[in-house]
């Protein structure tokens, strides 16, 4: 049986995602347990991370959806249940009509996007603010929420306590990948002292996403104390938006080398792109790592990726053996950001998504065609 199921996935065609369920289980066990330690609830980040077919093992183990678009609210509502948080940096009217009938908090950007929907919402949802706290923990400029001119939440000195009348809670976003715990409590503690006021009369305070507490070593027991002291202190219950926290290491992005060009450096070119199938490598300048790479592999690579673009590329690393064309290479932890931002850039062959269960069969969730092509160009 199991030399069956084996097969299948060594036959499967490149480019592919293949996420697993029992990888993923290992996180959702951390999330369990920072619940019951800290009485915080945990929503998923959908822009993170929204493939719907992986839903029903992630649902037992959280509160429901945060988005940040219509459709984001939508696909949790219809998909995951629980609670849907709606957020947008900028709501329209046509927006507002969408998310309000699926939409459990409805959480603003600004004071005038508050002002200007208040009246349509506030029968339909609990109303919320983003706050920008002016402090982050973000390793780049180009995350960081609190960054100068930040159109992100509103600043405490454009506050005031007059805000109480309209909203019933508050969200923080302030962290990226943040590791230290020891540093997002510093944050909060300054966010206690500094928005108590407010605080004492909240109902619910979101402290957004970004915090690592699946990191390998993290002190959850130090976050979670941390966090129900302060939900105890103001009698507010306290959300988390966890997004790469929940799918990190969870899932291999599976290429195959189609070629090797040498130019000083060899470069084994594969049939995907960061461009189009893993944009943060791209935009963070953050190198993918290679499962089948060796520390002091003897024979360099650069790891090439077949779009145009001529600074795209995975990643320089080594190998044990030269590489040979029809190899699969993994590119491991490619969860996060990646299947959300998919695009048709070269018209490349989108890579399909699988789904590892449990029992080790291998379960299909998407799979891509010319005609999706064609449709996202054009469909009347
Ligand atoms: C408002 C908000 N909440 C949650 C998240 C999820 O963050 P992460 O995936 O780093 O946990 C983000 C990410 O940008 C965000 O902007």
């Amino acid at each position: 049986m199991h030399t069956e199921k084996k097969t299948i996935e060594q036959d499967l065609n490149t480019p592919y995602f293949m996420i697993d369920e029992s990888k993923l289980i290992v996180n959702l066990e951390q999330c369990k347990q920072l619940k019951r330690l800290s009485g915080a609830k945990l929503v998923l980040a959908l822009k993170c991370f929204s493939t719907w077919g992986t839903f029903e093992t992630i649902k037992p183990y959280l509160d429901g959806t945060t988005s940040s678009g219509p459709y984001e609210v939508k696909l949790g509502h219809e998909n995951f249940g629980g609670e849907t948080h709606a957020y947008s940096v900028g709501y329209s009217k046509a927006d507002i009509e969408a998310v309000k009938p699926l939409a459990d908090k409805i959480i603003f950007n600004s004071l005038s996007q508050l002002d200007t929907h208040y009246s349509n919402c506030v029968d339909s949802a609990s109303l919320g603010l983003r706050i920008n706290p002016e402090r982050s923990v973000a390793g780049q400029d180009l995350a960081d929420p609190a960054r100068p001119y930040s159109r992100l939440g509103v600043k405490q000195e454009n506050l005031d306590l007059s805000v109480l009348d309209k909203v019933e809670g508050f969200m923080f976003h302030m962290n990226c990948e943040n590791k230290d715990a020891d540093a997002f409590i510093a944050i909060l503690d300054y966010i206690s002292a500094t928005f108590s006021d407010y605080l004492d009369k909240l109902k619910w305070l979101s402290l957004g996403g970004g915090i690592f507490f699946t990191y390998p070593g993290y002190p959850i027991e130090k976050l979670a104390l941390a966090l129900k002291t302060f939900s105890e202190k103001y009698a507010i219950q306290l959300y988390l938006e966890p997004g790469e926290a929940i799918i990190t290491r969870t899932a291999d992005l599976v290429v195959s080398v189609i070629d090797i060009v040498e130019n000083v450096k060899k470069t084994a070119i594969v049939d995907s792109a960061t461009e189009a199938h893993r944009l943060d490598t791209l935009i963070y300048k953050e190198p993918a790592c290679v499962l089948e790479a060796a520390e002091n592999g003897q024979f360099p690579y650069v790891i090439g990726s077949c779009s145009c673009l001529a600074g795209d590329q995975f990643c320089e690393t080594q190998f044990e053996q030269p590489l040979q064309i029809g190899q699969k290479l993994h590119l491991i932890d490619s969860a996060g950001y990646t299947m959300v931002k998919l695009n048709w850039f070269n018209g490349l062959k989108m890579p399909s998504i699988y789904f590892k269960r449990l029992d080790n069969t291998i379960e299909l969730l998407a799979e891509f065609s010319y005609q999706d092509y064609k449709n996202s160009l054009g469909n009347h």
